[in-house]
């Protein structure tokens, strides 16, 4: 396998950051797809701790990381992300590429973004407030400002001045006072574009030649396949493909490069933001889970809710993505428990349902059915080989792998990279570069 993506299973934040980096060194490149700097990833090896964002994983790994087309990039945001980096003594210089087509996140994104957010009042989204959706809306409305503008100041003049004056309206309406001088924002932008110019370039052009001369490419999935903008809790979503099917449109090579997929899934489920949520625990065990699994969002400190693993939501994630292979996290947060729920379907007014129905209000009154299997009461925190993890540990992953139809590869025990068990019989494993 030359090419593969490692992608979100669930509502995000299962822990793709940790599993991207352990495969990292694999790959020559490590690219983002789709997503912006609503994403993050906890990176951490020996005593170093990274909260990436837009930055892909290979960048801090001594690999060339790239940011797609696919993304929306907000400049202030990457540069900081990047500064933060380099005080950290990691080098970014030509190690990293940002694709020329991406699509800039603007102030009015951002702000349109809020208002939206607090006019829906109780119905909000729950969104990270980073202008990740109305950027992708002007993408669609084809409105949108991309990278290669930032270096043609009439055209970039001509575009901002009139996605100014359709969303000034907008938000003038939706009562928002402090509406930025477009002015101002060139500026800022012009100060910005200078910063990344030496990183900008026709990323897909690059990819396209490197998979060609036999190069190697991980792609780095965001968020999760519950939060894709088609397949996920919709209206409750992000606005971009979290499944692979993102992938070759995100980085702008061919469907028929991506060798495999590996879909991460967290050993129970959590979600940040508002939505349906079928086993979510809003008791002392939910509680127990958000402070034993830290689960306190990256990218907005926000806590997390959380709940037992619904196979229902596993199983559509690796069928949509074509998963050949799936890693469990924090398989360690579950060891002080004597039994472990596991949702294997849902019932809606009498009926059973296999899959996910499409209406929210459907997915919030569905009752899981659950199956329990036993804990292990046994601590399994950084055990690192299979023989390790107590036999009634080994069950739950047997059961869970049996009840999403992939075989789990990488069992992960703790939030260290070295705290990781890699199952080296899979297929999946040994056919990826470097085993
Ligand atoms: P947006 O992506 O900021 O528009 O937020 C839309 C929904 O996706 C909200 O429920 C967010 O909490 C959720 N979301 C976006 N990115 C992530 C992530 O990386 N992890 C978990 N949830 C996310």
């Amino acid at each position: 396998m030359k090419v593969v993506a490692i992608l979100g299973g669930q509502w995000g934040d299962e822990g793709k950051g940790k599993i991207i980096d352990l495969l990292s060194d694999r790959f020559d490149v490590v690219a983002r797809y789709h997503g912006g700097h609503n994403a993050g990833h906890t990176v951490k090896f020996g005593d170093r701790h990274f909260a990436l964002h837009l930055l892909p994983a290979g960048a801090v790994r001594g690999r060339i990381g790239v940011i797609g087309a696919g993304v929306v990039v907000d400049p202030d945001a990457l540069l900081a992300e990047i500064a933060g980096v380099r005080e950290q003594g990691i080098e970014i210089g030509d190690n990293l590429l940002l694709s020329d087509r991406a699509q800039v996140i603007l102030p009015w994104h951002r702000l349109l973004d809020a208002a939206r957010e607090s006019a829906a009042g109780d119905g909000k989204i729950g969104t990270t407030l980073r202008g990740i959706g109305p950027s992708y809306e002007s993408a669609a409305a084809r409105k949108g400002v991309r990278v290669a503008e930032l270096y043609r100041p009439a055209t970039l003049r001509a575009r901002v001045e009139a996605l100014a004056a359709e969303t000034g309206a907008l938000l003038r309406a939706l009562g928002c006072a402090d509406i930025p001088e477009t002015s101002a924002v060139l500026d800022a932008l012009g100060r910005s574009a200078e910063a990344l110019k030496p990183h900008v370039r026709d990323t897909g052009r690059y990819l396209r030649d490197h998979l060609r001369g036999g190069g190697t490419l991980l792609a780095e999935g965001a968020h999760g396949a519950m939060l894709d903008l088609s397949a996920g809790t919709y209206p409750f979503v992000t606005s971009s493909t979290c499944t692979s099917a993102g992938v070759a449109a995100g980085l702008h090579i061919s469907p028929r490069a991506l060798d495999g997929s590996l879909v991460v899934l967290k050993a129970y489920t959590t979600r940040v933001g508002s939505g349906p949520f079928p086993t979510e625990l809003k008791d002392a065990t939910g509680e127990f889970l958000r402070a034993r699994g830290n689960e306190y969002g990256t990218s907005t400190g926000r806590p997390r809710r959380t709940g037992w693993f619904d196979a229902v939501v596993a199983r559509t994630a690796v069928e949509l993505s074509g998963a050949a292979a799936v890693a469990i996290t924090k398989l360690d947060v579950l060891d002080d428990l004597a039994e472990i729920p596991v949702c294997v379907g849902y019932r809606l007014d009498g009926h059973e349902l296999r899959d996910v129905p499409p209406l929210v209000e459907d997915l919030d009154r569905v009752e899981p059915v659950y199956e329990t299997v036993p804990g292990w009461r046994t601590k399994t925190t950084a055990a690192t080989r299979t023989e390790d993890l107590p036999p009634a540990a080994h069950r739950y992953v047997r059961y869970l792998e049996e009840r999403i139809g992939a075989p789990a590869v990488f069992l992960s025990t703790g939030p260290r990279r070295e705290e990781t068990v890699w199952r080296m019989e899979s297929e999946f494993l040994r056919a990826l570069p470097g085993a």
